[in-house]
């Protein structure tokens, strides 16, 4: 497997990490058995449909020709995982700006769009797995209605709608089926922030240049290496024993920007999935060497009720050289090594539990087996808690509450 994990700065003793195995294995032998509710993205990468996902790469390439501007309507799973990997990884020339609404309730957010889709030939494509989630529903028809004044007609505007929802059920499946719109489905046994590789991420990514293809091998790869599980495993107790012996935070920290939003994608993967029966772990991310001027003072000398998880690039292609002063003959590279080499040492002289993961470098294949590892992790590491890692009844709630507030 590419992606390595270092457990040595957590100081757990191998034979607390060796006596999780079993439940380990148990808890994969639930994942990989089918008769899990909604684990379809475990085996999903090993058996991609040929044929709909070079329809989602045709329809990709239509969107590309024809428009300047795609606007993603959705939020949560329906956003994440798309905004984090075009953050994240290198586009093709061909792919075109890709922008998110129904993100929040916010008017001028919105009208900024707004006013950008009126200058530019704009396609919209709304993914929603349930078809009812207010932020998304508000947008939709506020922004479809723009694109029916924009294009002449509700029909013509149609043509430049794309949904992305359940194969059956929701009202924007109806909406969909009635309106004519080129769809794509989530599968029903995938929840939201398990549906990176399913159209919902997919799609938009491709639109923005990303290597779809090369993501999904990296994905397949991943679940189809013979020691995948050891790395993701021990990540997942390693958390476990760690939240065992009192810790109430993980600190995700990253060494380069562009990984920004996969932090947030991670912060959701794991605070939805494990934030339940008065347990779990509070994800937070920090932005280094960023962040290393305000919260470094805290991780050094504060409350310790967190750990540090370190998510390293190892290879950059372009390494920029410094060309003068103190440091010249440098790259920023090399202060960024210095930076984490720095930091990991400090940290684990104040007693700081750490775990290092490193990726070999940022591009879509191994992009594609981070996402799968973290999954895996987040899923084993809730079997472990014994909660269920695919559920979020609080999220319902608040849904509930928020449609009562509005009389609905
Ligand atoms: O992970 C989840 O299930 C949630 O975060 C959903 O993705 C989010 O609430 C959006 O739901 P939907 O895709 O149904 O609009």
């Amino acid at each position: 497997m590419d992606i390595k994990i270092n457990l040595q700065g957590t100081a757990l003793a191998q034979d607390a990490i060796k006596s999780k195995k079993a439940d380990v294995s148990q808890a994969l032998d639930r994942l990989w058995s089918g008769k899990e509710e909604m684990t379809g993205w475990v085996e999903a990468p090993l058996h991609q449909d040929q044929a709909e996902l070079d329809r989602l790469l045709n329809v990709a390439d239509l969107v590309k020709q024809e428009a300047e501007l795609m606007v993603v309507i959705g939020i949560g799973g329906s956003y994440m995982s798309a905004k984090a990997a075009i953050e994240a990884l290198p586009k093709a020339e061909d792919g075109i700006d890709v922008k998110f609404a129904g993100i929040n309730f916010c008017s001028p957010y919105h009208k900024m769009l707004m006013d950008e889709m009126s200058r530019k030939e704009t396609v919209l494509c709304v993914i929603s797995k349930s078809g009812n989630t207010l932020e998304v529903r508000a947008a939709f028809d506020m922004l479809r209605d723009l694109m029916e004044r924009k294009y002449g007609s509700k029909e013509a505007a149609a043509k430049k709608i794309i949904a992305i929802t359940d194969r059956q059920s929701g009202t924007l499946r109806e909406e969909a089926n009635r309106e004519g719109y080129v769809s794509f489905e989530i599968p029903q046994d995938i929840g939201g922030r398990y549906s990176a590789m399913t159209p919902a991420g997919l799609f938009p990514m491709a639109v923005a240049g990303i290597d779809v293809r090369a993501l999904i091998e990296g994905e397949a790869a991943m679940a189809s290496s013979p020691d995948w599980d050891n790395s993701a495993c021990d990540y997942a107790i390693a958390r476990y024993l760690l939240m065992e012996q009192g810790k109430q935070v993980e600190t995700v920290e990253f060494y380069d920007p562009r990984l920004t939003y996969l932090g947030e994608w991670m912060k959701q993967l794991y605070g939805e999935s494990e934030g339940k029966e008065g347990r779990g772990l509070f994800p937070v991310t920090l932005n280094f060497s960023r962040d290393l001027h305000s919260m470094g003072q805290f991780l050094q000398q504060g409350s310790q009720i967190f750990f540090e998880t370190v998510i390293v690039i190892n290879e950059y292609e372009e390494e920029l050289v410094i060309p003068q002063g103190v440091l010249a003959g440098k790259t920023l590279e090399d202060l960024n090594r210095a930076a984490v080499k720095g930091v990991i040492a400090a940290h684990r002289k104040a007693g700081v539990p750490i775990i290092e993961i490193h990726i070999p470098k940022l591009d879509a294949y191994y992009y594609g087996q981070l996402l799968y590892f973290l999954q895996t992790t987040c899923a084993v590491t809730g079997m472990l808690m014994g909660i269920n890692p695919f559920d979020q009844p609080g999220v319902e709630d608040y849904k509930r509450e928020m449609r009562r507030a509005l009389g609905q």
